[in-house]
């Protein structure tokens, strides 16, 4: 009996040996130690045991099975152990690894001119407004000198809610709001950068919303040739301190006179080249000095006071600035051509 217990430890302990996970351990734990096990057995055999040897044999079954489960016991704690070792090892960090790269975004090209033109004109002491984009009529035109089938209305093709109501066409609105919210008529001093919006087929050139910046000064004296010092003072900010600027007569309701702002070609400095169209200029954007209509409308008496106004385009000068061939490039949101202009 005592051998052939200790031929069924030696058994066990090199099964024991072979064996590197919990799960067959356990299975080898039940053929051991559970109900159908050689323990089993050997009980049944130490009834046909005499019965002064009972005492001894039974013991040594007994001490057997509890050596078995020792061992079972000891190797269920070193599997375990080497289970957390091996589990610390995969998930430990080596400090010395360069980093994951984290794709980081960035400013869209027009709120990086937009605020460009903020800085030009903060430093220059006005404020920044903004407005609504759904505007009324009252504001968007005929506050602005654009009474109701005035012809000029076709030079902006409208989106209208309801009879009253429309996607602003641009920001000159702003002026208007600017103005009535002024109660005490203090001289005023306002940029509004915001979208506009126009019933316009996209193409190259065209698309149904763009961006505009809008500039208002309102006092007792500013003159035509301070908007002509406040237009070269921006030009040269954004296109080069070499810049010239020219002034060509047109027209605008909201102003008068009213004025389309050219500046020399950056690329060919005025010599002519197919940047400029062989002109040695580029048009920028629309000034004026401010409407006595508009000023009489917002209740400014026209006789205290006088001011300009002039309005750009931002897709415009960022085309200009960056060479960008294709309005629409803007808003497809093609991250190649976002990319491009990360902001510095
Ligand atoms: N509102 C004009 C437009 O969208 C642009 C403009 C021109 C604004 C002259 C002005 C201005 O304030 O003085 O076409």
């Amino acid at each position: 009996m005592e051998k052939k217990l200790n031929k069924l430890i030696e058994d066990m302990l090199s099964r024991l040996d072979g064996i590197s996970n919990l799960n067959d351990l356990n299975l080898l734990k039940a053929e051991y130690l559970g109900k159908k096990s050689v323990f089993n057995d050997l009980m049944q055999e130490l009834k046909e045991v005499p019965k002064e040897e009972k005492p001894r044999f039974g013991q040594m079954i007994n001490e057997a099975k509890n050596r078995i489960s020792d061992f079972l016991e000891e190797k269920k704690t070193a599997l375990e152990k080497q289970l957390v070792a091996n589990k610390l090892k995969d998930e430990s960090i080596d400090v010395t690894l360069p980093g994951r790269k984290m794709n980081q975004g960035s400013k869209h090209l027009i709120s990086q001119v937009i605020e460009e033109v903020e800085d030009i004109f903060l430093g220059l002491g006005y404020t920044v407004k903004e407005g609504p984009e759904v505007e009324s009529d009252l504001y968007n035109f005929e506050m602005l000198n654009l009474p109701k089938d005035h012809p000029a209305r076709d030079m902006q093709d409208s989106l209208y809610i309801s009879e009253e109501r429309l996607l602003r066409t641009h920001t000159s609105p702003v002026q208007v709001r600017s103005l009535l919210e002024n109660t005490n008529q203090e001289p005023l001093k306002i940029i509004c950068p915001g979208k506009v919006y126009r019933k316009d087929d996209d193409d190259q050139t065209h698309s149904h919303q763009f961006t505009q910046i809008e500039a208002l000064v309102v006092d007792g004296k500013a003159s035509l040739a301070d908007l002509k010092g406040t237009l070269l003072f921006i030009a040269k900010k954004l296109f080069g301190d070499e810049r010239e600027i020219r002034l060509r007569p047109s027209f605008f309701p909201f102003t008068e006179p009213s004025v389309e702002v050219d500046v020399s070609c950056y690329k060919c400095g005025g010599a002519g080249c197919s940047m400029c169209g062989n002109t040695g200029w580029i048009e920028i954007l629309g000034a004026g000095m401010v409407n006595n209509n508009v000023l009489s409308a917002a209740g400014y008496d026209p006789e205290k006071f006088q001011g300009f106004a002039l309005g750009m385009g931002v897709e415009r000068i960022a085309i200009l600035k960056y060479g960008i061939d294709d309005i629409r490039a803007f808003y497809t949101n093609d991250l190649r051509f976002n990319k491009q202009f990360r902001g510095k």
